[in-house]
Formats: structure tokens, sequence, C-alpha cells
């Protein structure tokens, strides 16, 4: 038996990780107490998900609907599986760093002693399963931003001539600069899977995300950034652009191809690693490009508004290196790209947010 953990089974990325490996023929056993309706509110709830899940794969997953803070909960769900666990995924988080300013002890909680349960879980029980962790670029803080950038018609551009025209590696201080306290838990939980890797010799990675989306998102204001303003544009509901002029660059980078980088790493693993992960050069778009290609995709106009003061620790441009990981991994490729992932995100959700509005 090669049994897959998943936390955060129900989210964006657990869920269609579930499919992958189950389809692989992994038994996935699936950790998520659906937390994200209590940070965001009802219609950000991911238990939709989890039932789309138990329905469509049956046997090959088994839901746990454990909080990862709970140390001994953790524990004892790897005691039960063992060495039989090859994998341990965990995407579970507190994902926003606006809601983490709310309550900072719960954020630190979730993301960073509840990733300390899981390697200390592995550690335990199963030490040689590959541990890969959904890490953030927003352990780079706002350091991008002091980054030569240059103002364009729909976007903030780097100067052309910088080197990370092409993105920004790795090697970035992640030091002294604003991260928000969502970064700052991050960085700890980063930090700890790579010690577990360097220190006790486990295979672990940190895939530190731009914006990951796909069509499983369950998008609200504060999370989620494409799959909520699509939703926004196709429900009618008002959007607010935050500062830099809504030319604010994100890369996006579709859940298959995060998953297929995630599935390279597994089969053929490393201690310690750190790779940034993202659309890069080939899928990125500014906030005011997103909305026009929003408003194409559903040929309707965007109620949207602009608002001067920006987030704090907001990045202006960010796109990631994908050099390291290719360098490691020659075979991955990107598959989707900006407009497809918009148009993926509308195809899937459109009947359902209409009928939700119509109710
Ligand atoms: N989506 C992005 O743009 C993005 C960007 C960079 C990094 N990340 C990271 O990637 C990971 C996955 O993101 P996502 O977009 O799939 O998030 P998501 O919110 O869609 O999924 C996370 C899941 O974890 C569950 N969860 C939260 N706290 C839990 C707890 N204490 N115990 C058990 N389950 C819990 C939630 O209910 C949710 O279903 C996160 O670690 C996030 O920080 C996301």
């Amino acid at each position: 038996m090669s049994v897959a953990i998943i936390t955060g089974s129900a989210g964006l990325i657990g869920s269609e990780a579930t499919k992958f490996f189950a389809a692989e023929g992994f038994d996935v056993v699936g950790v998520d107490n659906d937390m994200r309706a209590r940070f965001f509110g009802a219609e950000a709830s991911t238990q939709w998900n989890r039932q789309r899940l138990q329905a469509q794969l049956g046997d090959r997953y088994k839901h746990e609907e454990i909080d990862i803070r709970d140390e001994d909960a953790v524990a004892s769900l790897f005691e039960r599986y063992q060495n039989d666990i090859a994998l341990v995924l965990h995407t579970a988080a507190q994902p926003s760093h606006d809601w983490a300013a709310r309550d900072p002890k719960t954020d630190f909680g979730v993301n960073a002693n509840g990733t300390l349960n899981l390697l200390e879980a592995t550690r335990q029980h199963a030490p040689e399963a590959v541990f890969i962790f959904t890490s953030t670029n927003k352990v780079y803080g706002d350091a991008p931003n002091r980054l030569p950038l240059v103002e364009q018609t729909t976007r903030w551009e780097i100067n052309a001539s910088h080197e990370y025209v092409d993105g920004i590696p790795e090697d970035f201080s992640i030091d002294q600069s604003m991260h928000s306290l969502f970064g700052a838990s991050k960085v700890a939980a980063d930090v700890l899977v790579q010690e577990y890797g360097r220190y006790f010799d486990m295979r672990t990675a940190c895939f530190r995300g731009g914006c990951l989306t796909g069509p499983s998102h369950s998008g609200t204001q504060l999370h989620g950034f494409l799959a909520y303003l699509m939703k926004c544009t196709v429900t009618g509901t008002p959007y607010t652009v935050f500062g830099y002029n809504g030319k604010q660059v994100r890369d996006n980078i579709h859940s298959a191809d995060l998953i297929s980088a995630f599935y390279a790493f597994f089969q053929n693993p490393k201690s310690a690693a750190v790779y940034n992960i993202g659309g890069g050069r080939y899928s990125n778009c500014s906030m005011i490009e997103a909305i026009g290609l929003c408003e194409q995709i559903t040929g309707r106009p965007m109620d949207w508004s602009y608002s001067e003061s920006n987030r704090a620790g907001d990045h202006i441009w960010w796109i990631s290196s994908l050099a390291r990981f290719r360098a490691d991994y020659p075979d991955w490729k990107l598959k989707y790209d900006v407009p497809e992932i918009l148009q993926e995100i509308y195809d899937a959700n459109v009947e359902r947010w209409v009928e939700a509005t119509v109710v």
C-alpha cells in the first residue's frame, strides 16, 4: 500500500492533488477541517469539494476531519499508516495575509505549529516519506518592491536590463522587509521544512508559490484572486482594486502545472530543496489586464473601483524565476497561461455561481 497524506485536501491545491495521486494508484488520506469557512465565511467553505472527492474517488480517498494544530491527532494518524506513507503533501494553511493580522495567534498556530506537527509526525513514523510543503513568495516580504520597476500602460515591469527580468530567484533575501504576519508564519514553516531536510536528512521541499489558481478555487475577497475576480464579473459583485494604479503584476500557475511539479519532485526527491514556482514569464498578468480578460470571456463589464491605498506588504511586481526547478527537472513544462486559466475557471463554475445568485 502506498499512502499519500494530503493536508488541506478539500482546498484548491489539495483537492486537485488528491485526484491526481488517487489516479496514480495511491491511497489518499485527506486532512481538512474546513477551516477555510472559519477564516473567510460560508462562501469560501470547501465542504462542496470534499463531498465531490468522496463521491468521485470512493475507496481511494479517506477523509480525516483533523485540525493540523492538534498534535496528538496528527501523530496518531501517522502512527496508523507508518512506513506505508510514501508522500506527505502539506497544503493546509491560513492562506491570506490580510486575514492574519486579525488573529496572528491562530495564523501562526495553523501555519507554523501545524507544519511542525506534521514534520515531527513524519520524522517519528515515516522518515522515508517525501515531504512537500506549499510555501509562498511572501517569504521574501515586500523586498521585491525595491527592485527598479517601471510603470507601463497596463502593468508594472522590471527594468528590461535587470538580471531578474526572467523572474526572482530563490537566493533573493527573505530578511528585513515587511512580510505581513502571514508571510512571517510561512517563513517559520518554510525554514522548519528546510531544517528537517538538512538536519534530519529527510526528503523535504518548499515550493514558494506565486498565485496558485484553478477551477476548484473557492475564491473569496481575501484569497484566490483570479477565481474571485471571475466570480465577481459573472455575478455582478463589486470589486475593489487596492493601490499601484491596478497595475500590480502576479504570476499565476494552474493547479495541474503545480501538481506535475510536485510529482516530478516525488519521483526524484532531494533534501531541503527550495523552489520558486509560479507562472513565470509564461503566465502572468496585472490586475487591470486580468479584469480585461474576465470582461472578454464573460462578455460583460466588471463593476470595479479603485482605492489608492495598497494592501500592507503587497507586491508591485512578482514573477518567479523557474530556472532552478527547470535545471533539476528539465522535463517539466507549464501548460496553462492566464487566458486559458480564466476560461477554465469560467467554464467550470459559471452554472454554480449563477444558480447561487438566483437563489
Ligand atoms: N492560492 C494561492 O495563491 C497561494 C499562493 C502561494 C502559496 N499558497 C499556499 O498553498 C497552499 C494551498 O493553498 P490553497 O489556495 O489550495 O488554499 P485553500 O484555502 O484553498 O486550501 C487550504 C485547505 O486547508 C484547510 N485547512 C486550513 N486550516 C486547517 C487546519 N488547521 N487543519 C486542517 N485543515 C485546514 C482549509 O479548510 C482548506 O480547505 C497554502 O499553504 C497556501 O498558503 C497559496
